[in-house]
């Protein structure tokens, strides 16, 4: 069942419905100001972190879901709606809601009158605006009650959910004509306040919840809306807010349009204020005014969408698969600047206090990105590498805001350095910008302990080959990419957590997955180093990486597929003598993407064992058989009921890998029917069953295991949108940048005869057709450049602002 559709030509998807089997969102602004929005205006505004700059509140784990917002109350007489049609939940006559790229637009409609409320974060400003038009549709004049309402969070969102003893006291407000100044702690050590303003004065205001609100109202019933409109409260403490009233009056036709406004302002230490007492505004009033004039709204929508043109024209396929194409070239590329924003830190199942931005998901994130902005790119990646600690291990996490890394989550993840390698090789081969290896990085943020990039990627690769096991095999540490195999926790109380729990560094416990990490990434260095002239260096790097690989393909191999690991005591993870846990995914895939096994036939075989066990109709399955116990010895793995996360959910993260080993092997229709199984596009019309937005990747589906068998979870924020990206432009259509240039390799399934591909490559524009006459899976025959035939399959690369034709034939 679906609760829209695609809008293809104007890049949106279309929800006709409020009541989505949960709320759909979307998120606005892309440097950053950040906007969090549902199909029913719900969601919360910050300044970079979502913990440390919240603009407005919302509490999640509210009921009912998702109630508060960027709100607009209509009251018509006696009847009160929403145009979002939360929180007062009135029926509407009519209601649609449009994701776009960067903005929302939502519309409702009842008895005659007809409100959009069109939400968009300006490109290059710290502001949310919101232009909400009335019309009047009926015979008959209308006099309507129109009320604008956020809530504030005082900045710290997680001192804003805890310490309510301090905050019912620190609240303040300043109201100027239109604007509501949001400044709580701003006389002592902030040096910023938030603004809330309208283009036109209001007939009325609140700013405190309780004149607005009621101490026993609810945001589904205001006070002020439903009995006699604003008061000109004043708040002193408890929860400011932003309330407004505006009194209309509409002939029959007549509409009239409001702009509202939601700024991040920050001041000098020596400008705070205009005034004792007083914030000083000039900045506010400054910007207030860039959105004066009546097309200032349109202006910004305008420069959103030449943004979005730009971005998006640097990959582009027309394939005739309409699903294919409306996924790589709109919404996964989408998903992917959205992660590369947020990383896990704030969606509407990440609640932005918890996680900043992570090492290892950031330096992944940037797989599916740098094609979009290298410069930014480059920028994370010398944020991450600055979080390194000396010795090549890393901090797990890092806040967005001061860049620092985050000690609570600590550090001893055994995977993370080589994920640096990963992100720094995705980033040489789109820009060939070798430059950026001479930059100098702090490590553990310590101007005094920098070194060049460079020496940061060979502590990463060093880490892991000083820190390897009884077999031969990398250490696992707290965990590899699974967060939840944590083989030296041991944890038998209940609140610890996981992932700080035990030893961090069992001299035992060894990974096969971070084996074919190494395998494969140690290969990016070694490459690098020989570019470098460093040939001691790669001879010596190759040397431990042929160790690693035999022990893979020993120790690490279980017969008929890679084992996971060996557990602190030596026994093995993921093997068939396991009574639970026999078979998991990521070895799978990671060590057939290194090419372990490719030429001696495990490679094959592990995706054969993939297949006839972990598939399901909804994705691959991340192990078999279910954990039905908790195993102190596997940890977090074992917490989750069958079927959910990491234990046996269809992780949508590690099913491209398989999409790009099964292509490594060729198998172009294995690929694309894993490729489709979990792509949302495809998965539309059981959106009653998946429940999570039809336009965007989830972390995890429900196993099979599971009661909920099918049913998504944690969508937006995973490592899926980039994975996926990397595996259907480079694995599947075969775009693949190299250091030396684009190569050419689809691995396509036969139906796919013919497919055109535009890509904008440093600096240069390639139009590629591929014919496919014969429906060959894989394989090139010729390629030619501007009509002239080329020696193998990698372009040359061409000088910036030269546009290519390139013509590969297949077969
Ligand atoms: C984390 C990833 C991790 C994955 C699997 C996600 O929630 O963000 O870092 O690799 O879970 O455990």
């Amino acid at each position: 069942m679906r609760f829209g559709y695609f809008d293809d030509a104007r890049r949106e998807y279309v929800i006709t419905t409020p009541r989505t089997p949960l709320p759909w969102i979307n998120y606005l602004g892309s440097e950053a100001f950040f906007t969090l929005c549902s199909n029913t205006a719900g969601g919360y505004a910050f300044y970079r972190d979502a913990r440390l700059r919240r603009l407005t509140r919302y509490r999640y784990n509210n009921c009912p879901l998702d109630s508060e917002g960027f709100r607009i109350y209509i009251k018509d007489g006696e009847s009160v709606w929403n145009p979002g049609w939360q929180p007062v939940q009135t029926g509407l006559d009519r209601y649609e809601c449009r994701h776009g790229l960067g903005y929302t637009v939502i519309e409702g409609e009842k008895d005659g009158v007809a409100v959009s409320q069109e939400l968009l974060v300006p490109q290059g400003d710290d502001c949310l605006l919101m232009r909400v038009t009335v019309r009047n549709d009926g015979k008959t004049e209308k006099k309507l009650r129109l009320f604008p309402y956020v809530e504030f969070c005082l900045w710290d969102a997680m001192d804003d959910g805890s310490n309510f003893q301090r905050n019912y006291s620190t609240g303040e407000v300043e109201v100027c004509g239109a604007a509501i100044y949001h400044k709580t702690e701003y006389r002592e050590r902030r040096d910023h306040y938030a603004v809330f303003w309208a283009d036109r004065k209001p007939d009325g205001f609140d700013t405190s919840r309780e004149a607005f609100i009621g101490v026993y109202g609810s945001p589904a019933r205001p006070e002020a809306v439903f009995g006699e409109g604003c008061t000109g409260s004043a708040a002193h403490g408890w929860q400011p807010v932003a309330a407004q009233q505006f009194d209309l009056s509409l002939a029959p036709g007549e509409s009239t349009a409001i702009l509202f406004g939601l700024g991040y302002i920050e001041n000098p230490r020596d400008e705070k204020w205009a005034a004792p007492g007083v914030v000083n505004k000039k900045r506010a009033e400054a910007m207030i005014a860039r959105y004066a004039a009546p097309a200032a709204f349109d202006g910004a929508m305008e420069a959103l969408r030449a943004h979005w043109d730009a971005l998006l024209s640097n990959y582009r396929v027309s394939s005739g698969e309409e699903k294919l194409d409306r996924m790589v070239n709109i919404w996964n590329q989408y998903q992917c600047m959205v992660t590369f924003n947020m990383s896990r830190s704030a969606s509407y199942f990440e609640s932005g206090m918890g996680r900043g931005m992570g090492f290892r998901d950031s330096c992944q994130d940037l797989l599916g990105f740098v094609h979009m902005i290298p410069e930014r790119a480059r920028e994370r990646i010398l944020d991450i590498a600055a979080t390194q600690f000396p010795d090549g291990s890393a901090y797990h996490q890092y806040q967005p805001l001061t860049k620092k890394g985050n000690l609570a989550v600590g550090s001893g993840f055994n995977d993370d350095p080589l994920w640096l390698i990963a992100g720094v090789d995705a980033y040489l081969r789109e820009t060939g910008d070798w430059s950026i290896l001479d930059e100098r990085v702090d490590f553990d943020n310590d101007p005094s302990l920098a070194q060049p990039l460079l020496e940061h990627l060979r502590r990463s690769f060093d880490y892991t080959r000083t820190h390897l096991g009884p077999h031969g095999l990398p250490l696992i540490g707290r965990a590899d990419w699974n967060d939840c195999l944590n083989l030296n926790c041991f944890s038998e109380h209940p609140g610890e957590s996981f992932q700080t729990t035990g030893p961090s560094e069992g001299p035992v416990a060894e990974s096969v997955f971070i084996a074919g990490m190494f395998v494969k990434y140690g290969r990016a260095w070694t490459e690098i180093c020989r570019r470098l002239g460093l040939e001691d260096e790669a001879a010596a790097g190759d040397e431990a990486i042929a160790a690693v690989e035999k022990a893979a393909l020993t120790s690490g191999w279980d017969g008929a597929w890679f084992r996971r690991a060996f557990d602190a005591f030596g026994k093995v993870v993921g093997g068939k003598e396991c009574e639970e846990g026999q078979i998991f995914i990521e070895p799978q895939g990671m060590c057939v993407m290194a090419g372990i096994g490719k030429e001696t036939g495990e490679a094959a075989r592990a995706l054969e064992s993939v297949r006839e066990r972990l598939d399901t109709k909804y994705g691959i399955v991340l192990l078999q058989p279910a954990y039905t116990r908790y195993h102190l010895e596997l940890g977090e793995i074992t917490s989750y009921p069958p079927g959910y996360k990491e234990n046996a959910g269809i992780f949508c993260h590690n099913n491209p890998w398989i999409v790009c080993a099964e292509a490594e092997l060729g198998h172009g229709e294995r690929a694309f029917e894993v490729y489709r199984r979990t792509a949302p596009a495809y998965i539309e019309s059981i959106s009653e069953i998946h429940r999570t937005e039809p336009y965007v990747y989830s972390q995890m589906i429900a196993g099979r295991d599971a009661p909920s068998f099918g049913e998504g979870k944690n969508s937006w924020l995973t490592g899926t949108a980039a994975w996926t990206f990397v595996s259907v432009s480079q694995a599947i259509l075969g775009v693949q940048p190299t250091l030396d240039g684009l190569r050419i390799d689809p691995c396509v399934p036969a139906f796919l005869r013919r497919f055109t591909l535009c890509r904008r490559y440093r600096g240069a524009v390639y139009e590629i057709t591929v014919e496919n006459p014969d429906g060959a899976e894989k394989g090139v025959r010729s390629v030619t450049v501007d009509g002239l035939p080329i020696e193998g399959q990698v372009l040359p690369v061409q000088p910036e602002g030269a546009r290519v034709s390139v013509v590969v034939y297949m077969g």
